[in-house]
């Protein structure tokens, strides 16, 4: 016994030589006899009705064993997805839909078939644009994943028309697309009525849930493996449309079928950020004290089911104001269904609230740090609760200190280097801190080993190396005496990895299991008979159980830059971040997971946009030669730090998790620093060099 020792420490990824070896397999990657490859068929119109197809000469092609399409493909049940209903019907809801399968002997004849296959339509009229002005827009119920439409506290009209000073600013985002390295993927393969899905998402359980009900079998017939998983984003939270896809084809054709989405194709049918319009209102005091904060988001969902983005749920949570209002209206457009995408809501959001901060700063000529700080809050605005936990003072007041902020001169243009503008900008962040229950199993062995096991998924993030951290301390045992076992639908059930609340929800059940494991080798006096000792555990109780009090993670964003006073060039300098995100479990892989969700920002701010043509109803850069996002030359010194950060009410090490804090407020500190530098307040992003000239 080692003692609580390895959490906390930096450890390298347990798979870390697989990955670099090229030895870690992948959805489509695993040898499987008798392997098929499938190629899918996009909609080429955005609205109206598929009235012919024809498959003679795709049929022709050799290798060819079929082409699938609603006239001809097995029947999944309704009203499970309607995204996922694919190959039932001839509408086309948007375009770039899939409307078509062709399954062959090689990966060459699937592509060359699906070229041929002809689909003749009867077009109508879209619409694609959202618009404020749009009379259709709705209040939705609610928004994601179950927050209320909209929050009014106090009064915010009255607040606002009283106050001493008023910005009313209108912010916008475009669509964001999810672009991991690995596609969205799936080998599926039926045998004697099971179904076994080597498949790439964010977590097998509700996968195997979807499949079941789709194909109307019991979820223990089905299994899905994803041992390895090259990026996600968001863009892998529950099922998506490859997989269903797979699997049916391979019951039509008998064989086991591989599907792998084209890079192309990552760009509409499995998801992207909506693009938002927002709208913010400040009324402070002269001295820079909010007393009203308004934020009304607009944002797209599709005609065939509804997702509605938590843009403005962020300003709901940060500063304190006695007057609150925060809405959320949905156009519903004839395009793809949004999606999932790192810190949905709190990232756009944020761009549009601390880019409003900092004009607020400039108004009241207070520093915008100093300008946080006075409207730092111990108490929720939405809920008047105490947050559990609230460490943002200590993020900014650090992230001053390690950036060098001191003695800012606010007003912009007014440091220049030659040509260059520079300027500096900062804004903060928050992100909810929430646990799902977990079920995972602790096993020992009469030798001195131990087995975890859980269905948790690492995405790449370091996952795996974590909880096997956490469950060597809470065995008390070496590291290396330790097996964890994660991503496969047979291990005990656990939630995605998603809403970063993976390893908070995963680490309380390994936690629970090895405690019970150890009590029950304590019941022994310390001794584990030949046959072992195994237990499992389910957090379901516990997690119900835990406090509802308001529960953050917080942070703080700095950022230089530099801009061509001639050309417009625009260059970031440097990154700096400071956390406070609970309990550090691998100080390697937190680091990188916040220097990613940094960059990520970085690249909302200066390159990302999915550029859609309303003619055609397509978004023009759908592929990574057009879709811009920031390479290793634009990401310049980037750092992350944390601060201590307890907290008792939220599971048992007191993690926070760390997914997506950051890249909230990271594009709003980059703008600020544009406009520093600059004197361009620019509030569409990107920020491309034509905006700043
Ligand atoms: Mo995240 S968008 O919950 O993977």
């Amino acid at each position: 016994m080692s003692g609580a020792t390895a959490v906390g420490r930096p450890h390298t990824r347990l798979e870390g030589h697989d990955k670099v070896t090229g030895t870690a397999r992948y959805a489509v990657e695993y040898p499987v006899e008798g392997v098929t490859y499938a190629q899918a068929v996009q909609a080429t119109i955005a609205r109206g009705e598929i009235t012919r197809v024809d498959t003679v000469a795709a049929l022709a092609v050799d290798g060819v064993l079929a082409v699938l399409h609603h006239g001809n493909a097995p029947r999944l049940a309704t009203g499970v997805d309607a995204e996922l209903f694919r190959l039932q019907e001839p509408t086309v809801h948007y375009r770039g839909q899939v409307v078509a399968l062709v399954v062959a002997e090689s990966i060459e004849a699937a592509r060359e078939a699906a070229r041929l296959v002809r689909l003749d339509y009867d077009a109508q009229p879209h619409r694609t644009e959202l618009s404020a002005q749009d009379p259709g827009l709705y209040q939705p119920d609610h928004v994601n994943p179950s927050y209320p439409t909209d929050v009014l506290v106090g009064d915010f009209d009255a607040g606002f028309a009283a106050a001493e000073v008023r910005l009313e600013l209108t912010y916008r985002t475009p669509a964001y697309h999810n672009s991991p390295m690995e596609p969205h993927a799936s080998t599926a393969q039926w045998q004697d009525g099971r179904l076994l899905v080597h498949d790439s998402n964010q977590g097998s359980t509700p996968v195997q849930e979807v499949l079941a009900r789709l194909f109307g079998l019991s979820p223990d017939v089905i299994r899905i493996i994803n041992p390895h998983v090259g990026g996600a984003f968001g863009g892998k939270l529950y099922t998506k449309v490859q997989t269903v896809l797979a699997a049916l084809a391979a019951r039509h054709v008998d064989r086991p079928v591989r599907l792998a989405l084209t890079r192309q194709q990552m760009f509409g049918p499995v998801g992207y950020r909506t693009p938002t319009i927002q709208r913010v209102r400040l009324g402070a005091g002269r001295d820079g004290r909010l007393v009203a904060v308004g934020h009304d988001a607009i944002s797209q969902t599709s005609t065939m089911t509804e997702f509605a983005e938590q843009t403005a749920v962020y300003t709901r949570h940060m500063y304190a104001t006695a007057n609150l209002r925060s809405t959320h209206r949905l156009a519903r457009l004839d395009v793809p269904t949004p999606f999932w995408m790192r810190a949905p809501g709190f990232a756009p959001g944020s761009f549009a609230l601390e880019s409003a901060l900092d004009e607020l700063a400039l108004a009241c000529r207070i520093d915008p740090v100093e300008l946080r700080l006075r409207n730092d809050t111990p108490v929720d605005p939405d809920s008047g609760q105490p947050f559990t936990s609230r460490n943002l003072a200590a993020c900014l007041t650090d992230g001053a200190r390690r950036f060098g902020w001191a003695g800012r001169d606010q007003t912009p243009r007014a440091r220049r280097a030659g040509r260059w503008l520079l300027g500096t900008g900062m804004a903060a962040c928050t992100y909810p801190t929430r646990a799902r229950p977990a079920a995972a199993s602790a096993a020992a062995s009469a030798d001195g080993t131990f087995e975890v096991r859980i269905n948790a998924t690492d995405i790449g993030t370091g996952a795996r190396t974590a909880l096997w951290q956490v469950a060597a301390d809470a065995l008390g045992a070496l590291p290396e005496r330790v097996r964890i076992e994660v991503a496969d639908s047979a291990l005990p059930p656990a939630n995605v990895a998603g809403g970063s609340m993976g390893l908070a929800s995963w680490s309380w059940a390994v936690v629970r299991a090895c405690e019970r494991l150890c009590d029950r080798i304590a019941e022994l006096r310390g001794s584990v008979p030949a046959e072992g000792l195994f237990v499992e555990v389910n957090t379901e109780e516990e997690v119900a159980a835990q406090s509802t009090l308001p529960r953050f993670a917080h942070g703080a964003h700095f950022a230089e830059v530099r801009v061509d006073s001639e050309t417009g060039e625009l260059r970031v300098l440097r990154q700096l971040g400071v956390f406070a995100v609970g309990r550090v479990v691998n100080p390697a892989t937190l680091r990188s997971q916040l220097i990613g969700g940094m960059t990520m920002g970085l690249s909302m701010a200066l390159h990302e946009a999915g550029v859609f043509d309303h003619r055609y109803g397509i978004w023009v850069n759908h592929d990574l030669a057009s879709y811009h996002f920031s390479s290793n030359a634009d990401v310049p010194a980037v750092q992350a730090h944390w601060v201590l950060d307890e907290d008792s009410q939220l599971n048992p090490l007191g993690i926070k998790g760390a997914g997506e804090i950051g890249i909230v407020g990271a594009a709003a500190a980059i703008a600020n620093a544009v406009h520093h530098a600059t004197g361009v307040r620019v509030r569409e992003l990107p920020i491309t060099l034509d905006k700043l000239l």
